[in-house]
């Protein structure tokens, strides 16, 4: 599998703090079946100064695990005003940034940056908006894709490991067909869990919307084709069938009925 967004270099954010945690990340992603990884820094100056050599270190451990690093960087969308759209690192050098909203609702302003970026060839990718899902931000599933943007899940929040509410909100989207591919945003060795997400999500959606979220979207990122969207529907039965499979978490999130 492609994941196309991990702090997997150390030194340079929140992620691996050594290049020693790095290696066990590694082999925990190469466990999960993980073949090539997207190295996607949270973006600050110092992180820019210093990504080309410690991508170019790590990229050796990871050929030596069977993983195939490209480069990219995750920005904060109120960090990210002030930089030029063209100087921005894509994901495998491909068309695609990969972007953390952070606020919870569509601004004017970024729609205009979305609107410049386009001109200048690029597209957004819009990490984990389940996650934003709890500041009241549900108009994501309709402005973003409309927008241009392609919306990443995170496996965590698939598998409820950011919490309840979290993890609802993911699954109420995904069968609202906004998601185009899943990624484990990995920050440390238990975050590679894809393989587990994608076992989750089989159990319950059709394999050719599953194919789309973990192999052939991800893929089509980093090789420039067009994504594809998914037309994953869960019917009266699957959805009852989640319920009782997660109904104490539902009850607690106290979110609104699943249409
Ligand atoms: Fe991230």
């Amino acid at each position: 599998m492609t994941d196309i967004h991990s702090h997997i270099l150390p030194g340079l954010d929140d992620g691996s703090d050594s290049p020693e945690r790095s290696k066990e990340m590694l082999a925990a992603a190469a466990r999960t079946g993980v073949r090539r990884l997207a190295a996607t820094s949270h973006y600050s100056v110092r992180c820019e100064e210093n990504y080309d050599r410690v991508f170019q270190e790590t990229a050796q451990m990871a050929a030596a695990c069977g993983i195939e690093l490209i480069p990219g960087m995750e920005y904060d969308f109120d960090r990210i005003g002030g930089l030029d759209v063209l100087s921005l690192r894509t994901v495998g050098g491909g068309d695609f940034v990969l972007v953390d909203m952070k606020q919870p609702y569509v601004s004017d302003g970024s729609v205009s940056w979305m609107f410049n970026a386009g001109l200048n060839g690029r597209r957004v990718i819009v990490a984990h908006p389940e996650r934003l899902w709890k500041l009241g931000w549900k108009e994501c599933y309709e402005r973003l894709p409309e927008l241009g943007c392609a919306l990443q899940i995170n496996s965590g929040s698939i598998l409820g490991r950011y919490g309840a509410d979290v993890m609802f909100a993911a699954w109420k989207l995904l069968q609202q067909n906004v998601y185009c591919m899943v990624a484990d945003d990995a920050h440390h060795e238990e975050s590679f869990c894809m393989d587990e997400a994608r076992n989750a999500l089989s159990e319950f959606f059709p394999k050719d919307a599953v194919d789309i979220w973990f192999d052939y979207n991800p893929e089509a990122v980093v090789s420039g084709r067009i994504l594809r969207a998914t037309k994953a529907r869960l019917g009266f039965a699957a959805r009852l069938r989640w319920r009782l499979a997660h109904g104490c978490f539902v009850g607690i999130a106290g979110m609104e009925s699943w249409h």
